[in-house]
């Protein structure tokens, strides 16, 4: 077989237990003014769309349109203000709003139908007045006009979704007075998926945005992580909103708008390739402090009677402890895992644990994708491990076997020829 059929198998088995997991469950998906001006990101989106639409998941597409509206005001040289990093919507700059978000949204429409077309696939893309605002208001003593927020969402918009369509929701929406609003869709996005209790609400922006986050984040991490200063408005902004919205959306993914195959990747890889946030997770993952000792300890001993992990006595781990990791609930240790590194470029992974009561639930992978985002930040390239029981997990997520011939010299020293561990490594 050659090898690019290799890795479409594996790839396609690498995706199945995702599939099944996301099949009736709902995603908005956030497209900023931004990413639809690239016609080829469109284009490419689109057919990832209709592929998620045929892998039975419900879709909601919230635009956003910003630049373009800029575009349109600059072109009749028409100026606005800001307050609080929000646009203020003037009554005669209203028709230049309806016009541009309906150019953009028969935009994203024509994208569609191609994609729809190409792959067979006779499904509909339905925008409606679902979504029903109320002004802003007056803050500060500033008029916000017709710049409107979230009031609450029409459930009609089940019926679509249920009804095989794909819903489609613009910046313009509507009071119950009848008049026209431009929300903030991005803000608009966190409280439709909040409202629709959506698994996930998936959200493109700015690549410099992304850089500033790291690979996973539960609740509590978003929490102290907003409060940073040093983080651009544009993280701030999305981290409080991840916040706002509570633990009503399941699980947020921020995605770079550079690459419109991260969303695919975000859903069906098991390493995804943007940022998570996880509200429905209760522990927290920290490093190690001298206090937890006892609770690494109680959490390893049964593995090291086992066999499976090395014996590390109570003075060898208050010596390391800065080299470890933890997960921790209500104040027990329920997971750890150290990085030891061997030089500047190479490291080893050890005693990754996960309480046997908490297993199966993505905690190993999280605290593996922590403990590998942290040693690709300090110039890692290579890390190992050595393992005698859990080879074939760490495959599963991208370690290749090695022998102890490969590792670095200085590590070969201390290699057990007794335990006769297998060597597994992998390139970060
Ligand atoms: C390996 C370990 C850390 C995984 O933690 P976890 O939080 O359960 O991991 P995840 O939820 O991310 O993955 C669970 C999956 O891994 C599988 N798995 C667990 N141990 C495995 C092993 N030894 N070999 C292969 N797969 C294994 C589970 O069957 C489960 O598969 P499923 O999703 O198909 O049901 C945990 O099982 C553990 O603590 N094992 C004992 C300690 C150990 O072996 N550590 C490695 C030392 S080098």
């Amino acid at each position: 077989m050659r090898q690019s059929e290799l890795d479409f198998t594996n790839n396609l088995r690498q995706a199945s237990p995702y599939i099944a997991q996301h099949r009736n469950k709902t995603l908005v998906l956030y497209l900023p003014g931004e990413f639809i001006s690239n016609l080829k990101a469109l284009q490419q989106l689109c057919k990832d769309v209709v592929l998620l639409h045929n892998l039975g998941i419900k879709v909601v597409l919230t635009l956003g349109a910003s630049p373009q509206i800029d575009a349109t005001l600059n072109r009749h040289h028409l100026t606005w203000q800001t307050h609080q990093n929000t646009r203020i919507t003037e009554a005669n700059h209203l028709p230049y709003f309806q016009e541009t978000i309906g150019g953009v949204r028969a935009q994203v429409e024509a994208a569609f139908s191609q994609a729809s077309a190409e792959q067979k696939s006779h499904i509909t893309i339905v925008s409606g007045n679902w979504v029903i605002a109320q002004p802003k208001g007056v803050i500060d003593g500033i008029d916000f006009q017709h710049t409107g927020t979230f009031r609450k969402i029409n459930s009609a918009i089940q019926n679509t979704l249920d009804g095989g369509q794909i819903a489609l929701i613009t910046p313009l929406a509507y009071s119950l007075t009848g008049e026209v609003f431009n929300l903030n869709t991005r803000d608009q996005a966190f409280a439709i998926a909040s409202a629709l209790s959506a698994e996930k609400l998936m959200i493109f922006t700015s690549a410099d945005t992304l850089l500033q986050l790291p690979k996973s984040l539960s609740l509590t991490e978003t929490a102290a992580l907003a409060q940073t200063p040093s983080l651009a408005i544009e993280a701030q902004r999305l981290l409080q909103s991840a916040l706002n919205s509570g633990r009503k959306i399941n699980r947020i993914h921020l995605m770079s708008q550079d690459m419109p195959s991260a969303l695919l990747m975000e859903l069906f890889s098991r390493e995804g390739c943007g940022t998570l946030i996880y509200t429905d997770r209760y522990h927290q993952l920290r490093r190690a402090q001298l206090d937890d000792v006892m609770g690494i300890l109680n959490l390893i001993q049964p593995l090291q009677q086992q066999g499976i992990l090395t014996t590390r006595t109570q003075a060898s781990l208050e010596l390391e402890i800065d080299h470890y990791w933890v997960l921790e609930i209500d104040h027990r240790i329920i997971g750890c895992a150290a990085l030891y590194p061997i030089d500047a470029n190479h490291a080893e992974l050890a005693c990754l644990a996960i309480d046997p009561d908490y297993r199966g639930q993505s905690l190993g992978e999280e605290l593996l994708n922590a403990i590998q985002t942290k040693a690709k930040h300090s110039g890692i390239h290579t890390l190992f491990l050595l393992t005698t029981h859990t080879q074939h997990w760490f495959i599963e997520h991208g370690f290749i076997e090695g022998t102890p011939a490969q590792l670095p010299k200085q590590r070969q020293a201390y290699y057990n020829n007794q335990r006769q561990s297998k060597v597994l490594k992998k390139s970060l």
